[in-house]
């Protein structure tokens, strides 16, 4: 498959953007070298009023965020939609629901954005709209409408039973009865989310158009949620029982009993990301990103997914750390799962990590407030583009939801399993103010967490050792450094039990990170590493510059050190 070159440079922004493109002689690839921040627009910033944050007030923060230092903002699901999964359940792909503004808003977002010289992800739904949406009401009026097929329709079995035994992912069977076309409509997820059928070449096309339309908006790529599961087996076959129940899923009951071979990992699902690639490839001005989001526990497989010759996806997610930190948080696990994707991805593509979403649990609250700046400081210093989730930056906390309060339908469809995902959804914490300084409005739409006061964005900017002055410097540091941003990778076999550590290089620069993943010192010997100076703690800032022997490397309990290793010169 054809590809082109990559080489859109940054326009500079300011001083130190300049100083970047100065230092860096090879091009910058904003979604390799840069770092991608996801917002959910719902929590971000409300201006209206109405409890609910929306478009113009992530317009009114993209100073924040550039400052900061992130270089790309992707956005949850803002599209028209009941609202019934937050978006995630769209009802027209070409507009913006009214709760979030207009397509006016929007334009002047991204206008913003590319201002202060920010890239802009959207997301994007393929796998089923909601069941409002106008394809789905006219799918349902007949067997015979035209739009039938571009859903998953099957009569009863003979004895009234379900078609198949796919279970949804929101818990249930994948199929819900029409009754006045007396036939099962599939869905992955819940029964307002009907699956599209990808097979159908309508569907393709109507989809593709609406790449289009945000392309012709400018935005600048596209986080696809779902991405493995959008093709089924044609013929719908069961899916086999799973001997072993994947961790990950183990609280999802039924779901978890099956191998997902016929739901989804399709096998023509290459021969559509190519085509989807071709269509965001094909589209003029400037070079765009296709995110995908898969959970594929096994590496090869989910390198298959950056496609031959890279004619797939840009990024396939890597869950990873975050699998990592809500098991054992564990030094080797973490080795051995970063040495697995410098593997797999070998001649395929560039990796990627990431410790937050708005489907997980808040890294905070998984591995400890201590441990997440170490976990935020090797986010920014592995190789691989890193994605930030709203809110950690600051050291924002799950958020404990009271039953009356609870909105996530998946927590509310399967209780008492804690599926729910509001506690990591609350509105983002700005000010020590009334509501945070979200919103005017009388109440935000999901409760604010009870240390807002003292953790939000204000109050720490001032703050030397806060999470958010620890998060800025990382990013200036790794925007700042080639060795950070695009140099190779080295592992480092260590001495001490619960540390992870490796060096980062580009030229003559390189870099040593130490991560203490326990809370007692540790004094870690790498003999012939040389030495060198404190870039940056997770615990000091005022060790910084400090100079430092490798052969004994002092770690205070949860500590994560980047030094700046001196040039190697041989030894007399
Ligand atoms: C993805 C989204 C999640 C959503 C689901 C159904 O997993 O990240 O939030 O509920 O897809 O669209
Ligand atoms: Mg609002």
């Amino acid at each position: 498959m054809h590809q082109r070159s990559i080489s859109t440079p940054v326009p500079p922004t300011n001083d130190e953007a300049l100083s970047r493109h100065h230092r860096d002689p090879e091009p910058w690839v904003w979604w390799k070298h840069g770092v991608v921040y996801q917002i959910y627009p719902r929590s971000f910033l409300d201006t209206d009023g109405d409890g609910i944050g929306d478009l113009a007030g992530i317009t009114e923060k993209l100073p924040y965020l550039a400052n900061l230092g992130v270089d790309a903002i992707w956005l949850s699901p803002f599209y028209p939609s009941p609202m019934v999964d937050f978006g995630y359940d769209v009802a027209d792909y070409c507009d913006v629901d009214p709760l979030f503004g207009t397509l006016e808003d929007f334009d002047r977002l991204v206008a913003a954005a590319h201002e202060v010289g920010l890239k802009v992800i959207v997301d994007f739904v393929p796998n089923h709209t909601s069941d409002q949406h106008p394809w789905f009401a006219e799918a349902r009026t007949s067997r015979n409408n035209p739009k039938r097929d571009w859903y998953v329709w099957r009569d009863a079995k003979p004895d009234g039973g379900l078609p198949n035994n796919w279970q949804a992912y929101f818990g249930g069977p994948m199929w819900s009865w029409d009754e006045t076309t007396r036939q099962y409509y599939l869905h992955s997820f819940l029964p307002q989310q009907p699956d599209l059928n990808w097979h159908n070449s309508e569907v393709r096309a109507a989809m593709f158009d609406a790449l289009r339309f945000w392309m012709a908006r400018g935005v600048d790529g596209f986080r696809v949620d779902v991405i493995n599961q959008v093709m089924k087996a044609r013929s719908l076959a069961d899916n086999p029982p799973n001997p072993v129940r994947n961790p990950r899923i183990k609280d999802m009951g039924d779901y978890a009993a099956q191998l997902h071979v016929n739901d989804q990992g399709h096998a023509d699902l290459k021969y559509l990301i190519q085509e989807f690639r071709s269509v965001v490839d094909d589209y003029p001005g400037g070079e765009r990103v296709v995110v995908g989001e898969i959970h594929e526990d096994d590496l090869g497989v989910w390198a298959s997914y950056y496609g031959e010759n890279g004619g797939g996806l840009h990024l396939p997610f890597n869950f990873g750390l975050l699998e990592s930190s809500r098991a054992h948080w564990q030094p080797d696990e973490l080795r051995a799962h970063v040495a697995g994707i410098e593997s797999a991805s070998v001649g395929k593509g560039w990796p990627n990590y990431v410790l937050g979403n708005h489907d997980e649990h808040r890294v905070s609250t998984r591995v400890g407030e201590a441990q997440a700046r170490v976990a935020m400081m090797m986010l920014l210093t592995l190789r691989g583009t890193p994605t930030l989730y709203y809110g950690d930056e600051i050291g924002m906390v799950n958020v404990p939801i009271s039953p009356e309060l609870a909105r996530d339908p998946w927590g509310l469809r399967v209780p008492g399993m804690e599926l729910g995902r509001d506690p990591e959804r609350t509105p983002m914490q700005w000010t020590p103010g009334r509501n945070a300084g979200f919103t005017y409005g009388p109440e935000p739409w999901l409760p604010l967490a009870t240390d807002c006061a003292t953790v939000n964005v204000e109050k720490e900017s001032s703050d030397p050792r806060s999470m958010l002055s620890l998060t800025r410097a990382l990013l200036r540091m790794r925007r700042r450094e080639p060795a950070l941003h695009r140099g190779s990778y080295d592992p480092i076999e260590v001495d001490k039990d619960g540390c992870f550590a490796f060096v980062r290089a580009y030229g003559q620069r390189r870099f040593l990170v130490a991560l203490n993943m326990r809370s007692s010192t540790v004094v870690l010997r790498l003999p012939g590493r040389g030495s060198g100076a404190v870039a940056l703690s997770t615990v000091a800032s005022e060790s910084v510059g400090r100079l430092v022997d490798c052969s004994a490397i002092n770690l205070q309990p949860d500590e994560g050190l980047v030094i700046s290793l001196a040039e190697i010169t041989s030894s007399r």
